[in-house]
């Protein structure tokens, strides 16, 4: 069984995927995180994430990096999202999560291109998204608590011009598939949205 979580940054997706991981008992891949591992190591080489070649030669990092917490930094975001745009680097990402979603008794992955391109072939798909000011207040409730001062009209910004690059890329753009569930959570809590979640993820493979 696999079970496909995309939508825009700061929608409530990996919130969402954590928790469909526990309740249905799967493993859980934040494929956001490999991209932020080759943003931060292209940053870390000097190279520029908009530059091809830099970008493909960042691809190839130790696992212990997908634990830095560089990586959930404020600056990884668009560094990922800048980087992941190259064919060559969406390709030496894609076999890793292919295998990861094809693993014996499933998985929960979540992205940008998931029911799309990875797994097109899931069992579930959520496509989940909320306002820009309601995703910008989330994130910047987040970064205060983590002592990161940071505007709330900077994090609408940020937000906003980084899900305009990942539609607007040519390869794996950011996009609901057709088969996939809306479920927006603006109006909900993390509790709502979640029992919304396992709700429309029953209903499909009910459908099965
Ligand atoms: O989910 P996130 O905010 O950690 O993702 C960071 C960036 O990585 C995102 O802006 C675009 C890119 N990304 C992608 O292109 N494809 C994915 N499946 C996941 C993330």
């Amino acid at each position: 069984m696999i079970i496909a979580v995309d939508g825009p940054a700061a929608s409530g997706k990996g919130t969402i995927a954590r928790a469909l991981a526990a309740h249905y008992g799967l493993p859980h891949l934040d494929t956001g995180l490999l991209y932020r591992a080759v943003g931060v190591t292209v940053a870390r080489n000097g190279g520029d994430p908009d530059d091809p070649a830099d970008a493909a030669a960042a691809c190839v990092f130790p696992d212990s990096l997908l634990d830095d917490l560089a990586l959930r930094s404020e600056e990884a975001g668009p560094l990922a999202s800048r980087a992941s745009r190259h064919p060559q680097v969406r390709a030496a990402l894609f076999e890793r999560q292919r295998a990861f979603a094809r693993q014996a008794g499933g998985a929960v992955l979540d992205g940008r291109d998931i029911g799309t391109v990875i797994a097109p072939d899931a069992d579930a798909k959520l496509f989940v998204t909320a306002s820009v000011a309601v995703r910008a207040e989330r994130r910047h409730r987040e970064l205060v608590a983590r002592g990161e001062p940071v505007s709330l009209a900077e994090i609408a910004a940020e937000l906003e011009a980084r899900d305009a690059r990942d539609m607007a890329r040519a390869d794996a753009p950011l996009r609901q598939a057709d088969d996939a569930d809306l479920l927006d959570t603006s109006d909900l809590s993390i509790g709502a949205s979640v029992q919304r979640a396992i709700a429309l993820v029953d209903a499909r493979l009910k459908d099965r």
